[in-house]
């Protein structure tokens, strides 16, 4: 259990997450809505609460958010991240096929998947869209998990794989398609646009939670806290 990763807009009552029940999530929201803001937070959170998960970073638009992660080999960034998706998605096969008998934790975090995908090829777009489906679809139960971020999400970019984020925070103002395709049922009619920093939460088969994102205490420890998790010796390699 992942504790303490937002609060609820009425109450300012901690919402938790369970990854083994909620296996993969996805933030949206428009440019400077918080959303890396919120994954790093939740990636020290990841880092505190689960001592023996690993962590690779695949950052598309590589600015100032991962920065002072680069020289990690686990943190990918620009063109890099088909790379860190690939090693990812081996890591899921090794445990599929059973080379890899271990269940430790492991997350992908990708910042900006449909901006990577707009900028690929349409062959090679169609092959990471397949390779996230599966990951979506059958990594749960190897503890596997993706935490994706977007400023928009639209069908062509997601397909069948969307209703495998089980947990879904939109975040400040979504455009017209991003709510459909988001909250696709009547939850999208109570959604109102809200400031940086603020949204709304959904876990599968729960009531549309408005939800805000705590502020980051402590830069530094916090930065420790994802340098860890992203150096921690994966035994499973
Ligand atoms: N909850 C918050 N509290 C305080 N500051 C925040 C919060 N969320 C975001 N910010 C600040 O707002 C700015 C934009 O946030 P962030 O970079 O996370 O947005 P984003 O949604 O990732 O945007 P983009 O899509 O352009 O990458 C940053 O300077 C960040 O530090
Ligand atoms: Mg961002």
């Amino acid at each position: 259990m992942i504790f303490n990763v937002l609060l609820t807009e009425k109450y300012h009552s901690s919402i938790h997450l369970d990854f083994e029940r909620y296996p993969h999530a996805i933030l949206v929201g428009s440019t400077g809505s918080g959303k890396s803001y919120l994954a790093r937070l939740l990636l020290g959170k990841i880092s505190k609460y689960e001592p023996d998960a690993t962590l690779i970073i695949c950052d598309y638009k590589g600015d100032d958010d991962f920065i002072q992660f680069v020289t990690s080999s686990n943190c990918f960034r620009y063109d890099q991240v088909t790379e860190g998706l690939d090693i990812f998605y081996q890591a899921f096969k090794r445990r599929q096929e059973g080379t890899d008998k271990s269940r430790t934790p492991k997350y992908l975090f990708f910042d900006e998947w449909t901006a990577y995908l707009t900028n690929s090829e349409k062959k090679k777009q169609e092959s990471e869209k397949k390779k996230l489906a599966t990951l979506l679809l059958l990594s749960r139960s190897f503890n596997l998990h993706i935490i994706v971020a977007v400023q928009r999400m639209d069908a062509k970019n997601f397909e069948q794989s969307r209703d495998n984020f089980v947990i879904k925070v939109a975040l400040a103002t979504l455009s017209a398609e991003s709510k459909r395709m988001v909250f696709p049922d009547e939850e999208s009619k109570s959604i109102i646009p809200k400031s940086r920093g603020k949204g709304y939460l959904l876990l599968d088969g729960k009531e549309l939670t408005p939800v805000i994102v705590p502020k980051i205490r402590n830069k530094e420890k916090l930065d420790n806290a994802i340098w860890d998790l992203l150096e921690r010796e994966d035994n499973s390699k």
